[in-house]
């Protein structure tokens, strides 16, 4: 308890960037910090928290670019503080403070329950900075307000964090550390508390959350997730090919609760490639895989991400990438054009030509548009069922996601939020479906 706490609640901005797991933090950190409540607009803060990525070079420097335009906020109210969290405070540490020294708190992703001592800490003119990886389980002493706030429909759930495959390309285990499961029990308290708040589909997330091992198998905790009432959906992400086990894909065909749904990112459909990159699969094997997925359950949404540009990948390795696009028929897929991370160990190698991988990038890229194309246009006349997350823009309409995660609009619906219906898919437009309810 904090003895400063006052009546009016101070305001929390929070710019959440990269991935979902960052989402989830940033859903933490909010709940953490006591006497606060978060608003929408920066300029209203007390407090700005930007939960950064550093997947990529761009989502790097974006950083600094937003850290520029906040600076003179801080000039007009001397009592907010700026704090830089996620994975860039992690990588950089101080040097974000030298760099722009509007910053008062730097904290790595290990160290978000160090948040409210940090507040503190800056309150009372200080900086702080913390990027440790502490033993300490990081959300087991994460203190929540016990809020019973109600929550969307569709939340995320971290089940696991970190990375011990070190692909060469990826500046992950570096940031995120390694690989940690929580223990189940913890997860599927997570998960009851959150059904109590009105939610109805969890996404397990870790940045390899198919190695799950926290005293249960992804599979067997996903099993244990299904016998949770009021829990509808469960779905899970990112997953490696290599820690796909049987048992995880016979979840798949026993498991209702287990959406259609799997991103299973190869990032490359040549061997050579591959093999370069640190893998330890190759494309064939990952073709074989997604057989076996789909004898467990034909109707899988298949998702995954592809690097195009890797060091030294040529025209041919390309090609096969193309061709692997093309015999697995992605609902979804996201094509990045490689970024070199300092520390990894593609960065010292030869580089491919930009203007190159910038074309090849537009190839994929137009191959992966168009197959989700007509795999969104094959919904239309068929009978799906939409968890209704929210209002539509129109009168009457409501908007949800299909079981394969397309976002549904339903027309003249008769549904409340929270609620999972059925409906009949009238139409395909670039981003979403249209339906009624039937
Ligand atoms: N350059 C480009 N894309 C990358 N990814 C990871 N590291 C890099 C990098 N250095 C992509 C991978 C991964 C996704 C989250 O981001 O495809 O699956
Ligand atoms: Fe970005 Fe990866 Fe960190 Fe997520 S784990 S915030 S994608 S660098």
């Amino acid at each position: 308890m904090s003895e400063t706490k006052t009546d009016t609640p101070k305001k929390l901005f929070i710019k959440t960037y990269g991935c979902q797991m960052n989402v989830y933090d940033s859903e933490r950190m909010a709940e953490s910090l006591e006497g606060y409540e978060q608003t929408d607009n920066a300029e209203d803060a007390d407090m700005i928290l930007l939960n950064t990525c550093h997947i990529r070079e761009k989502a790097a420097e974006k950083v600094y670019s937003e850290l520029g335009r906040m600076k003179p906020l801080k000039d007009l109210k001397p009592d907010l503080k700026i704090g830089v969290a996620g994975c860039v405070a992690q990588a950089e540490g101080e040097e974000i403070m030298r760099r722009q020294p509007a910053v008062d708190l730097v904290v790595g992703p290990q160290s978000y329950h160090r948040l409210p001592e940090m507040e503190e800490r800056v309150r009372s003119g200080k900086t702080a900075l913390d990027t440790d990886f502490p033993e300490e389980d990081k959300f087991a002493h994460l203190k929540g307000r016990g809020t019973k706030a109600r929550r969307a429909p569709a939340a995320f759930l971290t089940v696991q964090e970190g990375c011990d495959k070190f692909c060469a390309f990826c500046v992950v285990p570096y940031t995120r550390g390694a690989e940690v499961s929580r223990p189940a029990d913890r997860v599927i308290r997570e998960a009851q508390e959150l059904v109590e708040r009105g939610v109805r589909e969890v996404t397990l997330l870790g940045q390899n959350v198919n190695a799950y091992h926290g005293g249960m198998t992804l599979a067997q905790l996903v099993r244990a997730l299904a016998k949770v009432d009021g829990l509808e959906r469960i779905r899970y992400t990112t997953s490696h090919p290599n820690d796909m086990d049987d048992d995880l894909i016979a979840a798949h065909a026993d498991t209702d609760k287990l959406m259609p749904y799997l991103h299973l990112p190869v990032q490359s459909g040549s061997d050579r490639i591959l093999k370069r990159m640190n893998r330890s699969h190759t494309a064939e094997s990952y073709l074989r895989l997604i057989e076996r997925i789909r004898e467990a359950r034909p109707d899988i949404m298949m998702s995954g991400d592809f690097i195009v540009g890797f060091p030294e990948e040529t025209e041919a390795d390309f090609q096969a990438t193309m061709d692997l696009v093309e015999e697995v028929n992605y609902g979804y897929a996201y094509s990045f054009k490689y970024s070199t991370r300092p520390g990894t160990p593609a960065a010292s190698r030869a580089q491919v030509d930009p203007a190159e991988a910038d074309e090849r990038l537009q190839r994929l890229q137009t191959l992966i548009t168009r197959q989700q194309r007509a795999i969104q246009e094959s919904m239309v006349g068929r009978d799906l069922s939409v968890l209704v997350e929210k209002a539509g823009r129109k009168e009457g309409q409501m908007l949800g996601k299909s079981e394969y995660l397309h976002a549904v609009h339903i027309d003249a619906a008769n549904a409340q939020i929270g609620d999972v219906v059925p409906v009949r898919i009238t139409r395909a437009m670039t981003n979403s479906l249209t339906a009624e309810q039937i």
